[in-house]
């Protein structure tokens, strides 16, 4: 099979969009992309032709012309075109690829096909018109074995051969069968690529004169019009020949490269992104599980598998995990046994009747055990609709609308309050920039943040409402401990105001002990909300609290049909048995510790100023300089050495001594080439994928 590929992307430095510029031809105006697709459909040795361009956002426009022109679209890396190039065709595995590129909206199907031709009679490894050129720039043809193809993805490590697709092959004529094709005479002085505003202007004329009469005008149409109207040539006749090739080729010398032979492919993550960007908007139901909050097209997004502290993405490459861990829902690991175990025994007999399951009464029972201050129980089945619940039960009980909070709590209406009307009150608190579109104005005023450590904060809060409030809304622990009186003190300010004190222990909880952090800090709610970690990934969520609280849930109407099914009590049970009979808060707490001194020391080695944070079982650290590019390149040296990774760690109790060791190495070698990297101010050009993105915002 022979695989055209044509790259092109949008942004482009001295004609900005140039790809998507219309020609206008009889009035019509028509992407000049478009236009060059036209003639390259007519190429008859090409057996597929598909459009490789980036995930760059802008490139989104490729992607409609795509549609439009009903081509197939490939969308990959923005700078390492050789990879983009490489994963556009892995799937495909033709014999021999073309590479065509966007622009040159005067590429000739008969040229192209006759280098071919030579190409496939002479055996060559490569051949080319392009490299001792006879025919106009703008008419360059390149067709190359696949395989060879593959050798330079895996071997290039310079910028200009990421960015030149060909370079590494054809510098080096004693590797590979080269075969140069010459036309029959010299016209490579003419310029007809695009790359200038003038060039553009030509090519305009060029169409403007010849499509109307014959949309399929030829190479020899175009040297007759330059016959006739001889002030044409001059046009855009100053501009050398590859200026963009000169300038990565000054790229090198100030760039060394990380060898980039451990990149693998991840082809099939990338389509199914694609496919589900097409299919779930936002792509995924969670923003912490986005790719772009990575390195996208780096990060593989997908996984087949998962076990023990290990995942296998899509395209079979196998990775230690030490990054999110299911975002703190699987605390004690992957597929764990004893988990799974009890929820295969839940579904043999039956995951869902007409009647109750009595796990539910068990798992209240065992959760009022290890809280022995709350006395009776109410379930969903997520974190963000158990605090609705929670919500719901405050306000229920006291009678008023009123939620002074601190921290994330979830998506839904409640809370998103307080970012109605409001300039990001939820700034602080965790995730930044959430949209509280959809939610009703009039609960504007509803839900008033206080911050951490921040006494007086809510004592303001109480003052101004302590009569409409309520709860007080908070996780015990997070980032810093608390300071010594002030979970106390929230928990006085909130019984004088008559609220109800609610700890949200959705991330918090099982880390530190089997149950809510809040038993070691020696602080008692009236509400504790659990979730993530209670099930190790099966969906619960518990909302447990004071007997007298709790049975303002009896007044409301609080009721959903899928909160009665067995498997997330069943899971729940099993998570917790198993929490507790193998200690594994003291495990987390020792693992985080063990890694949050190894980023401090890595960084001091490596002159790089980080910030580290989060309780040891919920650790994370960022870059000072250029977070969303350091983060980014971090991702993808810890995915080349075969581990996920970013900046942030929860530890599983699956996580051993000899995992953290291994993760430990692979963090010096890769601060080592971020140093190295600011220090060179090349840090953009080493990346394989886009640059991180951080708190919510549109994908597109
Ligand atoms: C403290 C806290 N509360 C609530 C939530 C929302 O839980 P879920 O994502 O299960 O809806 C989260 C999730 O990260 C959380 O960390």
């Amino acid at each position: 099979m022979i695989l055209g590929i044509l790259q092109a992307r949008v942004s482009s430095a001295r004609l900005p969009q140039k790809v998507i510029k219309p020609i206008f031809v009889a009035g019509v105006g028509r992407p000049m992309l478009g236009l060059q697709l036209e003639r390259l459909r007519r190429s008859r040795r090409i057996d597929r032709l598909i459009l490789a361009t980036s995930v760059d956002p802008a490139d989104d426009a490729l992607e409609d012309l795509g549609r439009t022109e009903k081509v197939e679209v490939f969308r990959g890396n923005l700078d390492d075109v050789l990879d983009r190039f490489y994963q556009a065709a892995l799937p495909f595995r033709p014999e021999h690829v073309v590479r065509l590129t966007g622009d040159s909206p005067l590429a000739d199907p008969a040229i192209i096909d006759a280098v071919i031709d030579q190409h496939l009679s002479s055996g060559a490894d490569y051949t080319t018109n392009a490299v001792e050129p006879t025919w106009p720039d703008g008419l360059d043809v390149e067709v190359f074995k696949f395989r060879c193809l593959e050798e330079a993805w895996r071997e290039a490590d310079l910028p200009s051969q990421r960015e030149h697709v060909t370079l590494f092959i054809n510098g080096q004529p004693e590797r590979y069968n080269i075969r140069h094709v010459k036309g029959p005479q010299d016209l490579s002085a003419l310029r007809w690529t695009v790359d200038e505003p003038a060039d553009f202007e030509l090519i305009s004329i060029i169409y403007g004169e010849l499509y109307p009469r014959l949309p399929a005008f030829s190479t020899g149409d175009i040297l007759e019009l330059l016959e006739r109207r001889p002030e044409l040539k001059t046009l855009n006749s100053w501009h050398k020949r590859n200026e963009g090739l000169a300038r990565s080729l000054e790229k090198d010398k100030q760039a060394v490269m990380p060898p980039v032979k451990n990149a693998k492919s991840i082809a099939k993550s990338l389509a199914m992104q694609e496919r589900a960007k097409a299919r779930i908007p936002g792509m995924t139901q969670l923003l912490s599980k986005r790719p772009d909050l990575y390195s996208y097209g780096v990060w593989p997004g997908y996984y087949a598998k998962a076990q023990g502290c290990e995942v296998w993405d899509l395209d079979g490459n196998q990775y230690l995990d030490m990054s999110i861990s299911g975002i703190g829902a699987n605390v004690l690991g992957y597929a764990d046994p004893d988990v799974d175990g009890a929820v295969r025994d839940a579904i043999a007999s039956g995951s869902s009747s007409s009647l109750n399951c009595y796990e539910e009464v068990e798992l209240a029972d065992l959760l009022c055990e290890l809280h022995p201050w709350a006395d009776k129980v109410r379930y969903a089945r997520t974190g963000g609709e158990s605090m609705a619940v929670a919500v719901r039960i405050a306000r229920t009980a006291t009678g008023r609308d009123k939620i002074a909070f601190c921290g994330y709590h979830g998506w839904h209406d409640w809370y998103l309050a307080a970012n109605v009307g409001t300039e990001n009150a939820l700034g602080e608190h965790l995730i930044a920039g959430l949209d509280p579109a959809g939610v009703p104005l009039s609960l504007a005023g509803t839900a008033i943040p206080f911050n951490y450590n921040n006494l007086p904060d809510l004592e303001k809060i109480v003052a101004e409402h302590g009569p409409a409030l309520a709860a007080v809304v908070m996780e015990p622990i997070r980032n810093v401990p608390p300071a010594p009186g002030f979970l106390e003190g929230v928990r006085q300010l909130a019984h004088k105001a008559g609220a109800v004190f609610v700890f949200d222990e959705i991330s918090s909880g099982l880390r530190m002990v089997t149950g809510g952090a809040h038993l070691t800090l020696g602080v008692q709610p009236d509400i504790a909300v659990f979730s993530k970690a209670l099930g190790n990934g099966y969906p619960i969520g518990a909302v447990i609290g004071r007997g007298d609280v709790m049975d303002a849930a009896q007044k409301s109407f609080i009721s959903s049909t899928c909160w009665t099914e067995r498997v997330g009590p069943a899971a729940a049970l099993a998570t917790l048995r198993k929490h507790r009979s193998t200690n594994t808060g003291p495990h987390l707490m020792a693992l985080g510790t063990a890694v949050q001194k190894g980023w401090t020391a890595l960084a001091a080695k490596h002159g790089l100023a980080v910030h580290v944070g989060g309780i040891p079982p919920l650790s994370h650290f960022s870059f000072d300089r250029e977070p969303p590019l350091t983060k980014a390149y971090f991702v993808q040296l810890m995915v080349d050495q075969g581990i996920l990774a970013s900046t942030i760690f929860y530890p599983m109790w699956a996580h051993r001594d000899e995992h953290v060791a291994r993760y430990l190495d692979a963090c010096d070698a890769a601060f080592a080439q971020v140093a190295e990297a600011l220090a060179a101010g090349n840090i953009a050009t080493r990346l394989r994928g886009a640059p991180a993105v951080s708190g919510f915002r549109r994908l597109n």
